[in-house]
């Protein structure tokens, strides 16, 4: 136990760390942007699948507080190994040299902010319904919670498409990072796929980006509607 503790107070263990609890985020984004999808398939395919996945009290606030868990794990960490950095090397590099590091990696601390700032938004808007979502608790013709109405509300209105537009830059940039690195930490690296493994991240921010703007995109340009 207390070489556990003392190796998750080394860098090499909260990077480990970091790796796998940023590893189970990804996981549940991609399958978050996959359920939502079925917007595209009409009220009774997003509202059954909610109701679904509400039907299951235990499950779902076993992954609530697993994921709030997680994300907490994620931010100390994150915390802890900057401060760490900053004081390994409190005045920087006199010449920045960036050859080797991408855009991305670079800004991992503002794209996790506003990464952040995102989820507590949505959290608000979309689940809680605090922020400028009147139709939160509405129930559709089938009486299901009607998630699907909720979505196209919300995307109806260009501040909001331009404030969740502004979160998928930050999920985009910190995911084409992050994945790559994680599957580095956990020393996953092997000659043969090393192209394959530094592409994992900028294909897993792509896809989860692309497939979240088309969702706001599709309900702002009316393609998909009430
Ligand atoms: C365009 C992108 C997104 C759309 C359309 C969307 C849609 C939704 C909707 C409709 C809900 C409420 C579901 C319900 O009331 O049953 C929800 C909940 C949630 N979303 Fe998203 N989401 C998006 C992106 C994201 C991202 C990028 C994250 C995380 C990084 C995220 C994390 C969550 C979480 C944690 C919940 C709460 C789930 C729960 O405990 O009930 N979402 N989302």
């Amino acid at each position: 136990m207390t070489r556990l503790v003392s190796h998750l107070q080394s860098s090499v263990g909260r990077k480990v760390v970091m790796a796998l609890t940023g590893l189970g985020l990804v996981t549940y984004v991609i399958l978050h942007m996959v359920g939502n999808l079925q917007v595209f398939e009409g009220p009774h395919a997003l509202n059954s699948y909610a109701a679904f996945l509400r039907d299951m009290p235990i499950l779902l606030w076993t992954a609530r507080i697993g994921l709030l868990c997680i994300v907490a794990l994620h931010i100390v960490f994150a915390i802890q190994l900057s401060l760490q950095n900053h004081r390994a090397r409190p005045i920087g590099y006199a010449i920045h040299r960036y050859r080797q590091a991408s855009f991305a990696s670079r800004t991992m601390a503002m794209s996790g902010m506003v990464l952040l700032l995102f989820i507590v938004f949505h959290l608000l808007h979309l689940t809680a319904g605090v922020i400028g979502s009147p139709n939160s608790d509405r129930i559709d013709a089938e009486g299901y919670r009607d998630v699907y109405g909720k979505m196209i509300h919300a995307f109806q209105n260009p501040l909001v498409v331009a404030l969740y537009l502004v979160g998928q830059l930050g999920l985009g940039l910190h995911l084409s990072h992050a994945v790559s690195s994680s599957i580095q930490t956990l020393g996953l690296e092997h000659a043969a796929l090393d192209r394959l493994f530094k592409a994992a991240g900028p294909a897993v921010g792509l896809l989860v980006v692309l497939g979240n703007i088309a969702i706001i995109l599709a309900v702002f340009l009316g393609i998909v509607h009430v």
